[in-house]
């Protein structure tokens, strides 16, 4: 898949919207609260801003919920953060079905206990043929953790002479991305004020358009995502081409 086949040209309501959903902690710490109660507080935002995608008709979104790098916080908030993973997923996943959304976790999900992963799985199977939204979450995921994984499993196909390595192409290594049958992200979105990538879709990125904000993530709501949009579809996307090719192409 190319860029141009893979994603929008046009800018217009994003097809894939990916966010990294950060400054819980913070907005906790500001109102001397404990961590936790920012992570619950961006639950709350999750079902607002999964609500506001399905309304506008937007394809697929992708949250960053915990990244490979986050098992080195304190146990205490990795249990707790898990804990509130399990209860999500106990308490949504009906919903998200009743709402035709298709459910899907991104991610190295061995890592997680069983109840977890038998969860993960169940929800994935309820809602495999679900036709609206797409939700991936990305759940101990990496996006070098992904390339990686891609890798090993053409290294074994290459072991077994079904893959000669001379027609290894980027088409190749998509195909065994996690993402591997979802469009790469039209609009990426990180709210809490860094403006950094922090491991996030390393691949799938290459030609989304960044916005960054400094909103806190239990602060981002309906508002401050259509901001972002309106952010988006004011974006020339180029992939490469001149501005002029870019018009004539719309008008084509
Ligand atoms: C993002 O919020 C959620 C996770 C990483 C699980 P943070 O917990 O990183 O919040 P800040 O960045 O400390 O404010
Ligand atoms: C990125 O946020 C991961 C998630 C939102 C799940 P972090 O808070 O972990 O990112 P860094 O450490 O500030 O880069
Ligand atoms: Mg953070």
């Amino acid at each position: 898949m190319s860029a141009h086949e893979n994603t929008q040209i046009d800018g217009g309501i994003p097809n894939h919207v990916a966010i990294i959903m950060d400054g819980n902690g913070r907005w906790a710490k500001k109102r001397g609260l404990p961590r936790i109660a920012g992570h619950h507080k961006g639950v709350e935002m999750v079902r607002e801003i999964i609500k506001a995608c399905s309304a506008k008709g937007i394809g697929y979104l992708t949250l960053f919920a915990f990244s490979s790098e986050n098992w080195r916080r304190p146990e205490r908030e990795v249990t707790l953060l898990m804990d509130l993973f399990l209860s999500a997923l106990e308490q949504e996943v009906k919903k998200l079905h009743k709402n035709n959304i298709k459910f899907r976790v991104v991610g190295d999900t061995k890592a997680f206990g069983d109840r977890i992963v038998h969860k993960i799985e169940e929800a994935e199977r309820l809602t495999r043929n679900n036709t609206g939204l797409t939700v991936l979450v990305a759940a101990n995921y990496g996006g070098r953790w992904d390339i990686s994984q891609a890798c090993a499993q053409i290294a074994l196909k290459v072991k077994s002479g079904e893959i000669d390595p001379d027609t290894i192409t980027p088409e190749t290594i998509q195909s065994f991305l996690s993402l591997h049958d979802i469009p790469d992200p039209d609009l990426f979105i990180r709210s809490g004020g860094e403006q950094r990538i922090s491991n996030f879709l390393l691949w799938q990125l290459a030609y989304s358009e960044l916005y960054f904000t400094d909103t806190l993530w239990p602060d981002f709501g309906a508002q401050e995502f259509d901001d972002a949009l309106a952010s988006y579809s004011q974006r020339q996307r180029r992939f490469g081409l001149t501005g002029e090719q870019v018009e004539t192409l719309k008008h084509a």
